[in-house]
């Protein structure tokens, strides 16, 4: 059985138990991360904090721990949990409070950590890619806060998986600007090498930290990059197309709608990024 950690405590997951009026359950009323832990070491940690930090004050959660006490409380869950590779999800509601719209006056936030095992992608799917289809981005305005209400990426994904795609690239005013439940890249052929493009940050799309280390390994070793909208046409002539998340690392998108990406394989650019993003982690582990 997991062990799983709920206000303070660490317990068994069939023993956690959150009382009905919370308004996670009421309202999806919350935030939450998802954090990569690589040979018992959270990945990023400092930058998964921060956001989890503007998530809270965006939806005025109040945070209920410094970022040392954050930190000590998800290295004691993974420790509970055996080290290894595991993805740590942290979610911390409003909590309980009667039924009403407006925010209670004296919020006691739900604060809920569990672990599972995290498998990187198989073999297979990094040689041949996914597929990936467009779907009109129909969440709402602030998709900047990692919130819990997640009723539209659900519906997305499943309307990708029902078309036997993986993932859906969402399209907003004739924009794409991420995946149900990644960020976007894409390659375009402007220039020998390519040049490697992400939509900018803003409340269209979460701010990725796997995006930011993509763009950090980038910046790094020199693969050209920008930070651009990409309109919905031009992802027809990009040559690469890329979907990144914390839990899927980078996966290159071999089909959109039906099209081959490029010559339909996960092209060269990518294979450099998968190959620096590995170093990045290995390092991680020995650091
Ligand atoms: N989701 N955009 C959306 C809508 C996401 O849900 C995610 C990740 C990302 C990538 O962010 P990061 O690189 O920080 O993981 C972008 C997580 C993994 C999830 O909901 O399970």
């Amino acid at each position: 059985m997991p062990i799983v950690h709920l206000n303070g405590q660490n317990l068994p997951a069939n023993e956690a138990c959150v009382p009905v009026l919370d308004r996670g359950f009421i309202f999806g009323d919350g935030v939450y991360e998802m954090i990569p832990v690589f040979g018992g070491r959270p990945f990023r940690l400092d930058e998964h904090l921060r956001r989890l930090e503007d998530s809270l004050s965006e939806t005025r959660i109040p945070n209920l721990h410094t970022r040392l006490e954050w930190a000590t409380l998800i290295q004691g869950l993974i420790d509970a949990n055996g080290r290894g590779d595991q993805s740590l999800y942290l979610q911390v509601t409003r909590g309980p409070a009667a039924r009403d719209h407006a925010l209670p006056e004296n919020p006691a936030p739900t604060v809920f950590a569990m672990s599972n095992p995290l498998r990187p992608p198989a073999d297979e799917t990094l040689e041949q890619g996914i597929k990936a289809i467009t779907l009109d981005d129909i969440r709402w305005a602030r998709c900047h806060i990692k919130a819990i209400s997640l009723l539209p990426n659900i519906l997305l994904r499943q309307t990708a998986l029902d078309a036997d795609a993986a993932e859906a690239i969402l399209i907003r005013d004739g924009y794409a600007t991420e995946g149900a439940a990644s960020n976007l890249f894409a390659v375009f052929d402007e220039k020998p090498g390519g040049v490697l493009v992400t939509p900018p940050k803003g409340p269209r799309l979460l701010p990725g930290i796997t995006r930011d280390v993509i763009l950090e390994l980038a910046e790094a070793h020199g693969i050209t990059h920008r930070e651009a909208d990409i309109r919905r046409e031009d992802l027809a002539r990009a040559s690469e197309i890329w979907v990144t998340s914390s839990t899927k690392e980078i996966l290159p998108v071999t089909t959109l709608d039906g099209e081959p990406v490029g010559d339909g394989k996960p092209g060269p650019v990518f294979r450099r990024m998968y190959e620096l993003y590995q170093a990045n982690k290995a390092h991680l582990q020995v650091g």
